[in-house]
């Protein structure tokens, strides 16, 4: 029986300025449609197709015998922090004592806390567009401001110093930068870093944080480069973000950390203690092993992904009607599919937009690739090329056809 007494529940305000992850419900409906025995490609989530290592699942076992199994420093176990400090020095070049560094559950937690830490109502976020949704959606969800920076495909998606410097005011709390990028696989130069260090340098209010959890999946021949390395002045407001999920096929493990100045990380760690009280311990040992373990892993599933990266784009290439840039890293092509908007499925539908186009994707093709619109940028949608090779090529061919069988003129 109902409790007759109960009122509607009535959400928190802050809740209307949150919108749920896009993706999720689409990633659920191709669930569904494979649950009635529908034969659906999901290219829509962001995650490699690869089990995670097995010397990094050893360690998991390891640390649940050793009884490692109780509630850690809230901000990451010591273990892991030194491994982590040694990440940043090995890889980046860059130095930081154990207060400088916290561990979540997961790069987007990590996002979260810092934001939620720094941002008050009405501060300016600034987001190069197209972006990772949940940039946006933090940003609102603690009361900032997202300002979003269009980007243009011929500048290879990329923020330029003088896009920056019109964007921010003296409300400017911070800058995100994700390179490489999702949605995009854009990558920043150091050169074009730098460029943008020089902008920031003007703008002592400006925080900065550098989303580099693709920075083992870059393809491009320049090395890897972060602002707070390019210049050094810029560390002492910069915020490294970084994790396992995507680098060591770690994505259900939860772990990801982020680099900064100590009052920051420490008014991060008080708001994690009060939600998760700390990232789990056998994920913490796991990751570990990640950051100490061979670099063989990495570089095989970076070599993988280079090859799924160039024959996606060769192959999309051929389509009418769809353009796609080479992307310097991550694991998503981001192909521009403006030329085939307006046109009808063969049900009749107009195709008006990225989203009518991704769902007659999904519904008539079997393949699930995320709407351009998700991203802040409609007339383009994503593919992840996380899936082996196989189930590529056929995702692709099935997209071909389901191109070819539209007919009216979009022009
Ligand atoms: C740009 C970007 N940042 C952060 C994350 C979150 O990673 P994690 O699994 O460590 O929370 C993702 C995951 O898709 C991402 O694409």
């Amino acid at each position: 029986m109902g409790d007759s007494t109960a009122l509607p529940l009535r959400l928190a305000r802050r809740m209307s300025r949150v919108a749920p992850s896009p993706m999720l419900a689409l990633v659920a409906r191709a669930a569904s449609l494979r649950s009635v025995g529908r034969d659906v490609i999901s290219l829509a989530l962001g995650e490699p197709d690869c089990d995670t290592p097995t010397h990094i699942q050893e360690a998991a076992f390891i640390a649940m015998r050793n009884g490692d199994t109780h509630y850690t420093a809230s901000d990451g176990t010591k273990a892991l922090k030194e491994a982590i400090r040694r990440k940043f020095e090995r890889e980046n070049s860059l130095t930081f004592a154990l207060n400088e560094i916290s561990v979540g559950s997961g790069a987007k937690q990590v996002i979260y806390n810092a934001l939620a830490a720094t941002v008050d109502e009405g501060d300016e976020v600034i987001v190069p567009l197209p972006y990772y949704p949940s940039y946006v959606e933090i940003t609102r969800l603690v009361g900032g401001e997202p300002i979003l920076v269009h980007t243009q495909p011929q500048n290879g998606f990329k923020l330029t110093p003088e896009l920056l410097e019109r964007a921010i005011t003296t409300r400017t709390k911070w800058l995100i930068l994700n390179s490489p990028s999702n949605p995009t696989g854009t990558a920043y130069s150091a050169g074009e870093l730098r460029a943008l260090a020089e902008v920031l340098g003007r703008h002592p209010q400006v925080w900065i944080l550098a989303d580099d959890i693709y920075e083992h999946l870059l393809f491009a021949d320049q090395p890897f480069a972060t602002l707070a390395a390019v210049d050094s002045r810029l560390k002492a407001r910069t915020l490294t973000v970084n994790g396992v999920s995507k680098a060591y096929c770690m994505t259900g493990w939860r772990i990801g950390y982020g680099a900064g100045p100590a009052a920051l990380i420490a008014s991060m760690a008080t708001i994690q203690s009060q939600i998760t009280s700390c990232p789990s311990s056998i994920s913490q040992a796991a990751a570990c092993a990640a950051l100490d373990g061979p670099a063989g892993v990495i570089d095989r599933l970076r070599s993988t992904f280079r090859f799924r990266r160039d024959l996606v784009t060769t192959e999309l290439n051929r389509i009418r009607g769809i353009s796609c840039a080479v992307p310097d890293g991550a694991f998503y092509v981001f192909p521009n599919c403006s030329r085939v908007l307006g046109r009808y499925s063969p049900a009749g539908r107009e195709l008006v937009t990225d989203v009518d186009l991704a769902h007659y994707l999904l519904e008539d093709a079997g393949v699930a690739v995320v709407p351009g619109s998700d991203f802040g940028m409609p007339g383009h949608f994503r593919i992840s090329y996380a899936a082996d090779e196989a189930l590529l090529r056929e995702s692709v061919k099935r997209i071909d056809l389901a191109l070819s069988a539209l007919h009216g003129d979009s022009s």
